[in-house]
């Protein structure tokens, strides 16, 4: 693993949520690690105007409700000694100069300006950091999701800040990515010999990707109302995840061989346009109802929400990968807040044996491949085995791989790997330009045949797996979700 090299890390929004709860004690976790070089600073940027001791005194009590058992007072005390904070106004282009005086003191540093902000401030904030000089050769620049809201948006962001940045020193997090499940799938697919002639039409009938959730919207009513299902979790996670299951093997692991087969992915989704968006996709939203036997209210009763709200907390999708490895084979997509239990799984399901030599009451089922990413990783490959007895009777047997159990290290955050990458200079597991791009332009016509067909939502009750047309989407082909079968 390469070295880090010093550097000076400034988080914009370094007093919010995401960087209390992610940032912050995943950089904690790597300095404990002994990960993070000696001359590494960490600079929280907020509009408010807080003491270093008020803002270290904040983080302090992060690390400790976030990193929970693993956190030393000693090893904080040493931790600390890396964080500043300083008051920008991220609108205000002279609040960048007291800033560039404190870079000033290490110019030859890596930089990383890590935009935990909204999107509204992305482009402001890399026009002041070009402004007073700090877009060097030697900085970084991360953007959150969401990157926009819709295409022109992106366009707008991703076009601007390129006016300050080259692509080579953007890097756009989509947070999956680094989670270390979805990087095994890479390992699955392209470590192993088994499974790649087997994986393609001939031999794959179907793909369900689900990410299900049983959160609500946590607080975040008034973000959600604007965003929904498809824009919060498909545009970005369920599409990077469809891209790691479909693509073509790449040459090498570097960013823009893995970052060119994704694209080739997104760019050959079957659009799903008009009616064909309407009867390809389910819309769903929670209504009150018991999560693990807990009540929970509905989304329209969640603050912020608007009571006649008609934003999606679930969404189903049926599509298709026009290529010649997968022309024919549907790829189901489904997402949800306060479903009946968290879980993010890939199911493969594989075809039929073309002929059967056991008796009707015998049939052997299909092979499934099930590789959950949440709440625990595994991957069960499900194949048929004879039953104990004296009748050949045959049951699915799953072989099983527990990753819990093979590797006891500590599993690591999406964010520690995301944080280390990009202070390493690892492009790989972040989005390029033209991705974000061809999510977009593939979720947008879904966005508008929504509204040109005044699709409202169906309800579903919390705790349960969405609406039964979700269901009725995967049996028109035959076929159920995994749980169902
Ligand atoms: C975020 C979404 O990107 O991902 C949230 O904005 C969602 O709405 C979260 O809850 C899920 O991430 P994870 O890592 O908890 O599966």
């Amino acid at each position: 693993m390469s070295e880090v090299k010093p550097f000076d890390m400034v988080i914009f929004g370094g007093n919010g949520d995401l960087a209390m709860r992610k940032l912050i004690p995943a950089l904690y976790h790597r300095h404990q690690d002994g990960a993070l070089c000696a001359e590494g600073r960490i600079i929280a940027a907020s509009r408010h105007d807080i003491s270093r001791d008020d803002y270290v005194a904040n983080a302090r009590e992060a690390c400790r409700t976030y990193v929970g058992e693993a956190f030393s007072d000693t090893v904080w005390a040493a931790f600390a000694e890396r964080l500043d904070y300083i008051r920008v106004d991220a609108t205000r282009e002279a609040d960048f100069l007291p800033l560039a005086e404190l870079l000033g003191a290490y110019p030859e540093r890596t930089r990383v300006f890590y935009l935990s902000t909204g999107p509204a401030l992305f482009t402001g904030i890399c026009h002041h950091l070009g402004a007073a000089g700090l877009a060097t050769e030697n900085a970084r620049v991360v953007l959150e999701k969401p990157l926009g809201h819709d295409l022109d948006s992106a366009e707008h962001i991703n076009r601007e800040v390129a006016r300050v940045f080259t692509e080579h020193q953007i890097y756009r997090i989509d947070h999956y990515l680094g989670k270390e499940a979805v990087q095994n799938l890479i390992a699955l697919r392209f470590g192993n010999a088994l499974f790649e002639p087997l994986w393609n039409r001939s031999s794959i009938r179907d793909v369900q990707i689900t990410l299900a959730e049983q959160v609500g919207v946590e607080g975040r009513g008034s973000f959600y109302e604007g965003t929904g299902a498809l824009r919060d979790m498909v545009q970005n996670h369920l599409l990077q995840l469809l891209c790691i299951i479909a693509m073509e093997p790449p040459t090498s692991i570097n960013p823009d061989a893995v970052r060119d087969e994704k694209l080739k992915v997104l760019r050959a989704l079957h659009p799903l346009t008009g009616r064909s968006a309407i009867e390809n996709s389910v819309r769903g939203q929670y209504k009150a109802g018991a999560i693990e036997g807990t009540s929970v209210p509905g989304y329209l009763e969640e603050d912020g929400v608007a009571p006649d709200s008609t934003t999606e907390t679930f969404v189903a999708l049926k599509t298709e990968i026009d290529t010649w490895r997968w022309a024919g084979v549907p790829f189901y997509l489904r997402t949800g807040k306060r479903m009946q239990e968290r879980v993010a799984e890939v199911v493969v399901n594989f075809r039929e044996v073309p002929h059967s030599i056991f008796s009707e009451s015998s049939m052997p089922m299909p092979n499934r491949l099930v590789i959950t990413l949440q709440p625990d990783e595994g991957v069960e490959l499900y194949l048929m085995a004879k039953a104990p007895g004296d009748d050949m009777q045959l049951r699915p047997v799953a072989l099983n791989l527990d990753f819990a159990q093979t590797f006891t290290t500590r599993k690591a955050d999406a964010y520690e790997r995301l944080l280390m990458d990009c202070l390493r200079g690892k492009l790989t597991l972040f989005m390029r330009r033209d991705e974000v791009d061809a999510a977009w332009r593939w979720i947008e016509p879904i966005l508008d045949a929504w509204e040109q067909h005044g699709d409202r939502p169906k309800t579903y009750t919390a705790g349960t797996w969405g609406p039964a047309a979700s269901s009725a989407l995967v049996g028109r082909g035959g076929y159920c979700w995994h749980e169902e079968a």
